[in-house]
């Protein structure tokens, strides 16, 4: 024991956080550009990349756009527009042609990983449906052509409107039959090429049009009472995963148990009609954030518990372009970049879900305390002798950047700190000190896996008009919390035996 222990600590420390970056269900955003003010897709990677967003869908295959995310290691989801299915089911060359000059030249610089081959098509005008699966196939084929079949998966997006009903989710276990002569074909295809079902899942709409049967906190993942599909016995907490069941049982019902699901679009509008009374920043915030939590957590489904599930929250920018008001304003920035309401992509920082407005400090503006750049290695270090072991240890690793191994301890003593003056004092009094080796910022220094707190802003954990989402938020930065994850770390290091190093 002794050193090497202490280094195996370490690099078990070091593998929780990592596992828990890597692993799991993850939050994309959906980049619509139906505006004509929106900033040029150069600026938009950028603001993508600032929020820590890893996952992109995107509705065409823009060159401009495979550009501004090349090198940036951004996921790239990418579409062909129901206006090209004719020509795409048609001839074998013209998904080729499509490849091979729109596509090839950026990848894989440009990481695409999802090609969507039309878009709701049985909400589209015109009876494109029949031509969705043969594209497909050209595309796959395509694919196959250039070796990316594996790396680039083939499949379609749905509206909720595939089903015939939605609710209770085991009855309604059933899609549409008249879109049978489409989804069976394209069943087939899925489950053969390991492509998933994806799906464009709107609770807001759901509440909308059936406000009275319906309650709003139902559908914002904030109701403390269930619903039970009475077939199951199932209890619902909120309507997204009812509407998710309800495709579960669709798929089984046809016996394809293998197909996973993906949610290609979900959101909540912070604005509307003057009707809609529902589309405020308070309840897109509420939404998104829980959704993001419940994603996270992967938490699953009553009827599929722990299953992954990928979503892309629609959307990144309002677009001015869209017919309907409150089609303009499901966005999550502003075209001038700004955001409308604060959204914390990792589920797990601290966000002020109450407040919904455009920023949560005191003064108007959010701080972040990290470690100053003027401090030297030793000032930091003298927080934890282990550090010193890391250090050496790192220099043999060439392929991990010892920066961010360090940044990883730092973010770690940051949170043992203010979990320490959390207990003792409150938010409010969170000093960035560290012996003068902290500094505050205004730009949120978070970056994957790694996240920091606000410091000086106590309304999340002070407001309880959402106390589900304060509750988890508080019991995060429990002592106790850390001291198991620290326990368990420990506990993993004897298992691995890491401490042979
Ligand atoms: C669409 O086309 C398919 C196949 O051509 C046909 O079976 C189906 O009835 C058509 N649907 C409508 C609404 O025209
Ligand atoms: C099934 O789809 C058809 C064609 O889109 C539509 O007319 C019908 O109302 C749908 N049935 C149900 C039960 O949703
Ligand atoms: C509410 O539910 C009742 C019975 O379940 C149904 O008859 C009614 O149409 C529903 N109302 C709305 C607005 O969906
Ligand atoms: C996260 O998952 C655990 C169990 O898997 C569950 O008890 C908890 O309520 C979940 N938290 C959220 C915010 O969904
Ligand atoms: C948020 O910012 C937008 C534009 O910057 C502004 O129009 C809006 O009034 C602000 N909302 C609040 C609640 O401050
Ligand atoms: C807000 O407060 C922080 C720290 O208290 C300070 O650094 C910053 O300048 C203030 N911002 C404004 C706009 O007053
Ligand atoms: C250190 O931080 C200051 C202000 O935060 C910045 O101007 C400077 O460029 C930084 N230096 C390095 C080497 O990052
Ligand atoms: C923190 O919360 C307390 C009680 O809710 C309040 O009195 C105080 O002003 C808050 N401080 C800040 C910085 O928001
Ligand atoms: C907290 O809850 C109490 C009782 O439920 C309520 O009277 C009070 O206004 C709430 N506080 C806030 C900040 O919403």
């Amino acid at each position: 024991m002794g050193r090497e222990f202490r280094l195996g600590f370490v690099l078990s420390l070091l593998l929780l956080v990592l596992l828990d970056g890597c692993s799991g269900s993850y939050v994309g955003v959906c980049y619509g550009r139906n505006a004509d003010d929106l900033p040029v897709p150069d600026k938009a990677a950028e603001l993508v990349k600032l929020h820590n967003i890893k996952y992109v869908r995107i509705y065409d295959s823009n060159v401009q756009v495979l550009k501004a995310f090349a090198n940036t290691g951004i996921e790239l989801m990418i579409g062909v527009p129901n206006s090209d299915l004719l020509s795409f089911s048609q001839f074998q060359t013209n998904a080729d042609t499509w490849l091979k000059n729109n596509i090839l030249p950026y990848y894989p610089a440009t990481k695409i990983t999802y090609i969507t081959v039309g878009a709701e098509v049985t909400e589209s005008p015109g009876n494109v449906s029949a031509l969705v699966v043969p594209a497909m196939k050209n595309v796959l084929t395509a694919l196959k052509k250039a070796g990316l079949h594996k790396k680039i998966r083939v499949s379609s997006t749905h509206s909720l409107g595939v089903l015939s009903r939605s609710f209770p989710p085991s009855a309604a276990g059933a899609f549409n039959s008249s879109h049978a002569y489409f989804l069976k074909p394209l069943l087939e295809f899925l489950a053969e090429n390991g492509s998933p079902f994806m799906i464009n899942i709107y609770p807001y709409y759901a509440y909308r049009d059936s406000a009275s049967n319906i309650s709003l906190d139902y559908a914002l993942f904030e109701s403390s009472s269930e619903v039970i599909d009475p077939n199951t016995g199932l209890l619902y907490t909120n309507m997204f995963d009812a509407q998710i069941d309800a495709l579960y049982y669709a798929l089984m019902a046809l016996n394809f148990k293998t197909i996973k699901v993906m949610v290609t679009e979900t959101g909540w509008p912070s604005k509307g009609s003057p009707k809609e009374t529902a589309a405020t920043p308070d309840n897109a915030q509420t939404y998104n954030t829980n959704l993001i939590r419940h994603v996270i957590n992967n938490t699953g489904t009553p009827a599929k518990t722990g299953e992954e599930l990928d979503v892309y929250i629609f959307s990144l920018f309002n677009e001015n372009r869209n017919r309907l008001e409150s089609e303009r304003n499901w966005g999550l920035f502003y075209p001038d970049q700004t955001s409308v309401y604060n959204l914390d992509f990792t589920g797990k920082g601290s966000v002020d879900v109450a407040t919904g407005s455009n920023s949560t400090s005191s003064n108007g503006t959010n701080t972040w305390c990290i470690a100053s750049n003027k401090s030297s290695e030793m000032d930091l270090q003298s927080y934890w002798t282990g550090l010193v072991v890391l250090e050496m240890w790192t220099v043999q690793l060439s392929s991990l950047a010892s920066l961010v191994m360090s940044q990883i301890i730092w973010h770690l003593m940051l949170l043992m700190h203010l979990t320490a003056t959390t207990n003792k004092m409150g938010l409010a009094e969170i000093a960035c000190s560290f012996g003068g080796a902290g500094i505050r910022v205004d730009k949120d220094p978070s970056y994957d896996s790694c996240l920091y707190m606000t410091a000086g802003s106590n309304k999340t954990i002070a407001s309880n008009t959402t106390a589900i989402a304060s509750k988890s938020l508080s019991t995060r930065n429990d002592f106790p919390a850390w001291f198991s994850t620290f326990f368990l770390a420990t506990f993993i290091t004897v298992l691995l035996g890491v401490n042979h190093v």
